[in-house]
């Protein structure tokens, strides 16, 4: 499959409250954003990659992998989705699009191999995700109290890459940003216009560094994808 990879990384991290934004920060030698970089290289369907970072980034540049020449920099928007739009117009050529944060360092090529075999079969793309382990609670209006139990079986945790039909996403990010939806990921754009991306089982090492917690958790992770 021809195949673009579009990685957010103008965030500014705020949650993460670290000195600068998260994705520059390192674990095992590289920063997050570079190994988020290198897992998607790792696939040889993966021919090029743009970037969004935020315009006055003084980081990105200092990165070796930012003469990787199938590396391309934009830049990034207010929102997340914002982001990945602007990821979007500078992909002219290729049919499929991967979308993976760049705060997500540990990957699996198996992963990825898995998410990139449904570009065979579906017209609409999907997500890697986990299924939900917690016993689930919604919470009654307006008062921290249990409403009810919701069913887990059907509940997922969504992660990425996500991958569509490059113009399919571009089109549905356009139209969900234009009328305001709420947009947290880029099935969420596709499910606004009506659009049923798939659950691609993923592994749940696979995180986003949010809090800085997460930090040794990923730094173990990746001491073990490199065993
Ligand atoms: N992102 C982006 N442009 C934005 C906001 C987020 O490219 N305007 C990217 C982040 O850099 C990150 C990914 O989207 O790689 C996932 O977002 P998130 O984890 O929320 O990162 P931040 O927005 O940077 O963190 P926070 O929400 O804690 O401020
Ligand atoms: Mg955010």
């Amino acid at each position: 499959a021809d195949v673009i990879a579009v990685v957010p990384a103008a965030g500014i991290g705020s949650r993460m409250q670290s000195e600068c934004p998260k994705q520059y920060l390192s674990v095992d030698g590289k920063t997050l954003l570079e190994h988020a970089l290198n897992s998607l290289l790792a696939h040889p369907a993966v021919s090029r990659i743009i970037v969004a970072i935020s315009p006055d980034d003084p980081f990105f540049s200092t990165l070796p992998i930012a003469s990787d020449a199938r590396i391309t920099v934009v830049n990034g928007g207010k929102e997340r989705a914002d982001s990945v739009l602007a990821g979007l117009q500078a992909a002219c050529s290729a049919h499929w699009v991967l979308v993976h944060d760049a705060a997500r360092p540990c990957l699996h090529l198996d992963d990825l191999t898995r998410l990139l075999a449904i570009t065979a079969t579906s017209r609409v793309g999907g997500i890697l995700a986990t299924p939900v382990r917690d016993t689930m609670k919604r919470a009654e209006a307006g008062r921290q109290a249990v409403a009810h139990t919701v069913d887990r079986e059907a509940l997922w945790h969504a992660l990425t890459p996500q991958l569509f039909p490059l113009e399919l996403l571009r089109t549905c990010l356009e139209r969900a940003l234009r009328e305001g939806a709420t947009i947290t990921d880029e099935a969420s754009a596709l499910e606004y216009c009506g659009y049923h991306p798939e659950l691609v089982m993923g592994r749940s090492d696979n995180i986003k560094v949010t809090r800085p917690e997460d930090l040794a958790l990923a730094a173990f992770y990746l001491t073990q994808l490199a065993n």
